[in-house]
């Protein structure tokens, strides 16, 4: 007889949790901010609105209520857990890490903590790190976040940009687990190379913050939209077929994508490139915009709470962002 301890272990997702701020901001706002329309945002984006943390609300404090929930789902208490890792661009600060923060928010008094910087791919690259850290057998469970508040970030006189991005946090309970297939596969990548065509240049040690670097809006996006989207399309495409041979399963098994969300048009482009319907994909985008690291946790968790995803399910979790970074994750949820 085989007991569980002889079992290939794996890592599966155990709760979910999402927080967005209260205030929605409308394309209608937008057009009386920057030369735009209604009618070009949504044609060319698919995003209608989005949500606007209030001026005190760091990343933090919207992380804190998403990870509160996914531990209660998950049933566990702060107090067993391992590891928390934040997948953030928008820290409340250089340091101490949001994480930190999270940490004496929940009250985790025993975890390790720390942020991850990869932008839109940060909740995907910080789940793949801890499901490593996970199947090493020296941590039993972890909190797994996803925030930004990009509205600090964004320049509300660039068109080209502040159309595109939201606020927000979504939060995963990850635990190492035997009995189900969790976490089976996954394909990242990164090109440092293309870097600077998707970047926050100002705040670090290149351009630390100056008169001149805040004249020159160095603390906000820069973005080579049209340069961006062409790379994003074809990198996500090609993580997505990756991961799921690495799983080895095809599309036909796959019951929900859960893309990463930067435009419509990015994601009908990779479900006409991997032959899944856009019926199966989980959809945030119009009324959340693109909420950089967030995007993933809070699609899973809107198709959770709403019934769409079910136990047993395989997910399809496509990613893309600044770095270049990018991946794909298939999960049996
Ligand atoms: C930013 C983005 C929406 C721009 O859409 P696009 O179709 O590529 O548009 P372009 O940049 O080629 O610009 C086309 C025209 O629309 C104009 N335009 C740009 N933003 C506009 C806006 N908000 N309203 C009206 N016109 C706008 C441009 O100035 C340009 O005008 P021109 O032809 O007179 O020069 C799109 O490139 C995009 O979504 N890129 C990827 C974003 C992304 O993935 N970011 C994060 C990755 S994680």
């Amino acid at each position: 007889m085989i007991d569980d301890r002889e079992k290939t272990p794996s890592v599966m997702i155990a709760g979910t949790g999402a927080y967005l701020p209260e205030r929605i901001m409308t394309n209608a706002e937008l057009e009386k901010m920057v030369d735009t329309s209604d009618e070009w945002i949504v044609t060319r984006t698919g995003v209608r609105e989005r949500r606007i943390a209030a001026a005190g609300e760091a990343t933090s404090d919207m992380a804190i209520p998403a990870a509160k929930q996914a531990l209660q789902e998950a049933g566990l208490d702060a107090v067993d857990l391992d590891l928390i890792i934040v997948g953030t661009v928008t820290p409340d600060m250089i340091f101490p890490n949001t994480a930190s923060l999270v940490q004496s928010g929940i009250g985790a008094t025993k975890a390790l903590c720390f942020d991850l910087s990869a932008a839109c791919s940060g909740f995907l690259y910080a789940q793949e790190t801890a499901r490593g850290l996970l199947l090493s057998g020296l941590y039993d469970n972890a909190l797994v976040i996803g925030a930004d508040k990009m509205s600090v970030v964004t320049d509300w006189e660039d068109r080209g940009t502040c159309i595109l991005f939201g606020d927000g946090a979504g939060a995963v309970v990850l635990k190492r687990t035997v009995t189900h297939r969790g976490i089976m596969a996954t394909a990242v990548g990164a090109d440092g190379s293309l870097g600077d065509l998707l970047m926050i240049p100002g705040g670090g040690s290149r351009n630390p913050a100056s008169h001149a670097s805040i004249d020159e809006h160095l603390h906000f996006v820069k973005m080579a939209g049209n340069n961006v989207f062409k790379h994003a399309v074809r990198c996500m495409t090609e993580a997505g077929r990756d991961a799921l041979a690495k799983a080895g399963l095809t599309i036909d098994d796959v019951d929900w994508v859960i893309p990463h969300q930067a435009n419509m048009r990015i994601v009908q482009a990779i479900s006409e490139r991997v032959e899944i319907p856009l019926e199966r994909f989980i959809i945030n985008l119009d009324r959340l915009g693109n909420t950089t690291a967030a995007t993933v946790p809070l699609a899973l968790n809107e198709g959770i709470r709403d019934g769409r995803i079910k136990r047993g399910d395989i997910l399809l979790m496509i990613v893309f962002g600044g770095g270049f970074t990018w991946g794909a994750t298939v999960v049996e949820y």
